[in-house]
């Protein structure tokens, strides 16, 4: 019989196309399995080769690199927070192939961020700052709505782990935000279609290797994120949770990666793509880990 991981692009149930199989009775990959994935699948920031993308960076006119950076400031602002806003969930873990897994998903964010900053000072050449201002800078591209859910309601469900690692609403409220939301309906839309395009087009190959490396992280990360919620939403309190959550959360993720001068709703290509089709890639992968975690999505809208 096929395992999951033979199903699935790293475990992740977002990728199965047959719904026959989408139910809570799927016997998920934990997160020894996961850790195991880790182990055999690492990589080095530091080591991709970028010397094509120098030299095609270099041949784009302005206003081009101005909409490429726009793109990638989300990600590279995006994997710092999510390295840091971490640790409170290291702390809360249940066993120690849980611990070892939870470890493992801090360091590949902390590896992201340096892909990205690396990028950043190489490519772009922003060499003569340091990390912080490389971010800083990035930070001008970032939507209102990614400060708000990066910069507050990550951070705070992230504190009151820390102030109890044993609270297992809060570890609930913050696998939702963090697993579901930032990275299994945000990170692997924006990597799906930016990896897409810039493979298609020969562009930035470099970069196309390093984000479809960090997307093969993501998905393992999220496969961790729908086993603990299909664990706990045995319980109907824990899926009303989640739903809450959701409800909460899908309309500000909708305007993370809005460009500048639209809103949510409005008709916009993003990386070659429409926002309609961006949309509906985000609802069925976010909908098909629900159907496995048990929690319909009926009161949640599409991101
Ligand atoms: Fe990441
Ligand atoms: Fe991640």
């Amino acid at each position: 019989m096929a395992s999951l991981l033979d199903l699935t692009a790293q475990g992740d149930v977002a990728t199965i196309t047959d719904d026959a199989y989408l139910d809570r009775s799927l016997k998920l990959m934990g997160p020894q399995q996961l850790y195991e994935l880790w182990e055999r699948q690492q990589w080095q920031s530091q080591a991709i080769d970028l010397e094509r993308d120098k030299e095609q960076w270099a041949a784009l006119p302005d206003e081009q690199k101005d909409e490429h950076l726009w793109g990638l400031s989300s990600f590279f602002v995006g994997e710092e927070r999510v390295t840091t806003q971490f640790s409170g969930l290291v702390m809360a873990y249940e066993d120690e192939q849980e611990e070892a897994f939870l470890t493992t998903q801090q360091v590949d964010e902390a590896r992201h961020m340096q892909f990205f900053d690396r990028y950043y000072r190489e490519v772009m050449g922003l060499d003569q700052q340091g990390i912080a201002d490389r971010l800083a800078i990035a930070r001008n591209d970032v939507t209102d709505a990614f400060v708000e859910l990066f910069d507050e309601r990550l951070v705070e469900t992230g504190k009151r782990l820390i102030a109890d690692p044993s609270d297992i609403e809060a570890k609930v409220d913050f696998i939702t935000t963090y697993h579901m939301v930032i990275e299994g309906t945000l990170a692997l839309t924006g990597q799906h279609f930016m990896g897409d395009y810039y493979e298609k087009r020969d562009l930035l190959p470099g970069f196309a290797e390093g984000f479809s490396k960090i997307a093969r992280d993501e998905h393992r990360h999220v496969a961790y994120g729908t086993w603990y919620l299909q664990q706990r939403c045995a319980e109907p309190a824990m899926r009303q949770r989640v739903q809450r959550t959701l409800a909460e959360l899908l309309p500000l993720a909708a305007g993370v990666l809005v460009p500048k001068g639209y809103s949510v709703g409005d008709d916009y290509e993003f990386f070659g793509y429409t926002s309609q089709e961006q949309a509906e890639f985000a609802y069925s992968a976010l909908s098909r880990r629900l159907k496995v975690i048990g929690v319909p999505l009926a009161t949640a809208s599409a991101a």
